[in-house]
C-alpha cells in the first residue's frame, strides 16, 4: 500500500516562478477549503488574497510578512491570509476548534495545489495585528491565522543561498512510533 500521491507531492518550497495562477485554479482551491470537515459545520475560515496582477494589493499584504518570508514569498504570485472566527455563528459562544478547523481548510487547499502542480506555503510568520488592522476585522471575532504564498515552483538557484540550501536539504520527519500510542 502506497501514500496518496497528493500528500506525496505536497511541500512548502521557497521558490516560485512568476507564471500566474489562474482564477479557475484559484476558485478550485477555494472550492478545496469549502469542503473541508469543521466542528458543527461551522465553516469558520475566511480568505483574503491578492493576485501579482494588482501589485499594489500584493505588496500591502506581503508587508505584513516578517522580513525571513517576505524575502521569498513576495516572489509568489499569489497571497493569502487565512482568518478564522472564532465564536459559533449559532450563538456567539466560543468555538474551541476554530483554529483546528481553519487548519483542516487549509491543508485541504493545499493538497488541491499540489493535485494542479502547484505549491501553497504557509507561514506564521507575519504580524497578525498589522494584517488584522489592514484587513479591519474585529480580532474579537475574527483572527488571522496563517498567510500563504502559492504559485508553481520556481527555480531553487534563484534564492539567496542560506534559503537555496535549506530548499535543497530532504525533508524529515518523526517515525509513525513516535507519535501513535494504541491503547490495548
Ligand atoms: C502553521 C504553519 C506555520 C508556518 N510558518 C512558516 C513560516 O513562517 N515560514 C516558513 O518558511 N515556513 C513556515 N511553515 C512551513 C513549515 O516550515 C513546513 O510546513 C514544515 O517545515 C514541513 O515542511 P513541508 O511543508 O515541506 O512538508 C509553516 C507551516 C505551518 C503549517
Amino acid at each position: 500500500m502506497e501514500l496518496t500521491e497528493v500528500i506525496r507531492r505536497r511541500h512548502s518550497p521557497r521558490s516560485f516562478s512568476d507564471r500566474p495562477v489562474s482564477d479557475e485554479q484559484l476558485r478550485l482551491l477555494f472550492e478545496a477549503a469549502r469542503w473541508a470537515p469543521s466542528a458543527n459545520n461551522e465553516q469558520e475560515w475566511s480568505y483574503y488574497y491578492a493576485t501579482s496582477a494588482h501589485p499594489d494589493t500584493h505588496r500591502l499584504l506581503c508587508g505584513c510578512l516578517f522580513e525571513s518570508n517576505r524575502i521569498w514569498a513576495e516572489k509568489a504570485p499569489v497571497i493569502l491570509v487565512s482568518c478564522g472566527r472564532k465564536v459559533f455563528s449559532y450563538n456567539g459562544k466560543p468555538n474551541r476548534h476554530w483554529m483546528h478547523d481553519v487548519g483542516a481548510a487549509n491543508v485541504s487547499m493545499a493538497l488541491q495545489a499540489a493535485d494542479l502542480g502547484l505549491v501553497l506555503h504557509q507561514m506564521a510568520g507575519f504580524s497578525v495585528d498589522r494584517c488584522a488592522e489592514m484587513l479591519r476585522l474585529d480580532m474579537e471575532v475574527t483572527e488571522p491565522v496563517t498567510m500563504m504564498a502559492v504559485g508553481y515552483p520556481g527555480n531553487p538557484d534563484d534564492l539567496p543561498e542560506t534559503l537555496r540550501e535549506r530548499e535543497l536539504q530532504p525533508r524529515t520527519r518523526k517515525g509513525v512510533e513516535e507519535f501513535v500510542y494504541e491503547l490495548k
